[in-house]
């Protein structure tokens, strides 16, 4: 059985996906569940592109322990510099250098002939040899790069000393065949192969991320790289849990194996889900809600007779758990506190007790408290920026009838303790809501993205609302979780502002130590 080593990308190709911004503790709450799925790489951001992205790196880098991490960095030192400043104190510190090969790249992004291309290239692994124990090198456009121009530079940074060759289809255009035949030409043309592992890292614009990503395993791939539902650039990246489970349910063809821990996989779906702001479609593969639902008479029946007439995957192997245990108003601390450790999460007794003020209004409210509930509140706490001054929201009132203007009335505690009224008139109740905290915050916010979905299914579901805005020229993203719809919303506003606020507190502290 061959081992394929898994690199997730989620924290920079899936954080380049549309809308998607997420902060430190976020990050560092997604590596961290990473760690424990068992990955063996995590590419935790781009040092270079802001200070910002390389404290975020430095921190996951300092606090995974159980993977390697790594940091993406264009062909030149100063981004090599930055990835070092991030890295330097991880437990293997290792590079991700990429420069594109393609001749569309060359000629009209990168203005470099072909020979230029390997000379920065050389030189860009060299000077990262001197620091860096591991370095995976990317021919950015792989797919589409000339197949023996492609093997000569590929030749050239292994005599460099890189240790991984990464041969991404960047453009997700490549067909399954095609792409394990680059692999396969690769490994025979290029003399000092067997010194490096070849990678795969596909992009899904035509729908076959996942298919080249195996095909290029079948031709010779020892690592390839994924992000967690998908996520990423355009149409996203290729799924990890899509081809980890393949791996594993058709092992007997692919005669592969990885050392990821395959229940995780749901947990791990829904976190990324949850803090990124990006549902997952009900028909998505391997997690998606509907992936092991029967709803025809002819296959509901023959599931009962024999599971495996219609179910080639069991939903208890990706995590999924059909014996939850429900807790509502009568359960104790205790009975809260082991339930938040088998969804995952490990409470101190200070957050025990804020979470557990939380649940016992949620129960008030609601008969049954299901895991989804409290994954919703518990990622939210726990993902929560401490010591900061914030926005909070202390009592909210709309008034709307078809016949009526809609109003709302907010009250807010300010980030300096003080406490605010306001009232304001919007065409409908949100609006009422966000025209009513505009005048609280008393920034030029404006609303770009508004999503709502339901926390499972059911009347009395929670509602999760995700904005995203712009302040001050910044874009922020917020999330609310309530019982109702208006709450929610103006939970997420509330906290799109704090995350601003969060973010510019980080920056100053950052200019002022530096
Ligand atoms: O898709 C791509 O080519 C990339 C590289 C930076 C590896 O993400
Ligand atoms: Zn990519």
């Amino acid at each position: 059985m061959r081992k394929i080593d898994i690199f997730d990308t989620t924290l920079r190709d899936g954080e380049q996906s549309a809308g998607v911004n997420l902060n430190t503790i976020e990050k560092i709450e997604i590596a961290k569940q990473l760690e424990k799925l068992g990955v063996d790489i995590i590419e935790a951001g781009f040092p270079a592109a802001s200070r910002g992205d390389l404290e975020s790196v430095k921190k996951i880098a300092n606090i995974i322990k159980n993977c390697s991490v790594t940091g993406l960095a264009r062909a030149n030192q100063k981004d090599i510099d930055a990835a070092w400043e991030a890295l330097k104190d991880s437990e293997s510190p290792r590079i991700h250098i990429f420069l594109a090969t393609s001749q569309i790249h060359m000629q009209y992004k990168l203005k470099m002939t072909p020979d230029e291309v390997i000379e920065r290239a050389v030189s860009a692994v060299k000077y990262a040899k001197d620091r860096f124990t591991h370095i995976q090198w990317s021919a950015e456009d792989a797919f589409r790069s000339d197949r023996v121009f492609l093997a000569k530079i590929v030749t050239e940074v292994i005599k460099a000393g890189a240790t991984v060759i990464n041969l991404p289809d960047t453009v997700g255009y490549s067909s399954p065949h095609e792409y394990g035949e680059l692999f396969k030409y690769i490994k025979d043309n290029v003399p000092n192969v067997d010194r490096v592992k070849l990678s795969a890292h596909t992009h899904d614009d035509l729908g076959m991320a996942t298919a080249n990503t195996l095909a290029a395993i079948e031709n010779g791939a020892d690592q390839i790289e994924g992000t967690i539902n998908g996520i990423g650039e355009r149409a996203g990246n290729s799924a990890i849990e899509e081809t980890a489970v393949a791996l594993h349910i058709r092992q007997d063809f692919y005669q592969a194996q990885t050392q990821l821990k395959l229940n995780e996989f749901k947990r791990t779906s829904n976190l990324v889900s949850k803090l990124t702001g990006m549902p997952v479609p009900g028909n998505k593969a391997i997690i998606g809600a509907n992936a092991f639902a029967h709803e025809s008479g002819i296959h509901q029946d023959g599931v009962l007779k024999e599971k495996s007439t219609y179910e080639i995957i069991t939903p208890e192997l990706i995590g999924v758990n059909s014996n939850n245990l429900v807790i509502g108003k009568h359960s104790g601390r205790h009975a809260f506190k082991n339930k938040a450790l088998e969804l995952g999460f490990e409470l101190d007794d200070a957050k025990l007790k804020e979470v557990f003020v939380v649940f016992k209004d949620l129960a008030d409210k609601k008969k049954e408290v299901t895991d989804e509930d409290l994954f919703a509140l518990l990622t939210d706490k726990q993902t929560e920026a401490a010591d900061v001054p914030k926005y909070e929201l202390k009592s909210i009132q709309v008034q709307y009838g078809t016949e009526n203007i809609p109003t709302a009335t907010i009250s807010v505690i300010l980030p300096n303790g003080v406490h605010i009224d306001e009232a304001a008139t919007g065409s409908g109740s949100v609006e009422a809501i966000y025209n009513t905290l505009e005048k609280i915050v008393a920034e030029p916010v404006k609303l770009l993205d508004y999503k709502l979905h339901s926390v499972g299914g059911g009347r009395d579901a929670l509602a999760d609302v995700y904005v995203k805005i712009t302040c001050r020229d910044r874009e922020s993203s917020g999330r609310g979780t309530a019982q109702d719809v208006l709450e929610a919303s103006a939970r997420a506003y509330l906290n799109a502002v704090n995350r601003l606020l969060f973010y510019e507190s980080q920056a100053l502290k950052q200019k002022v130590s530096s």
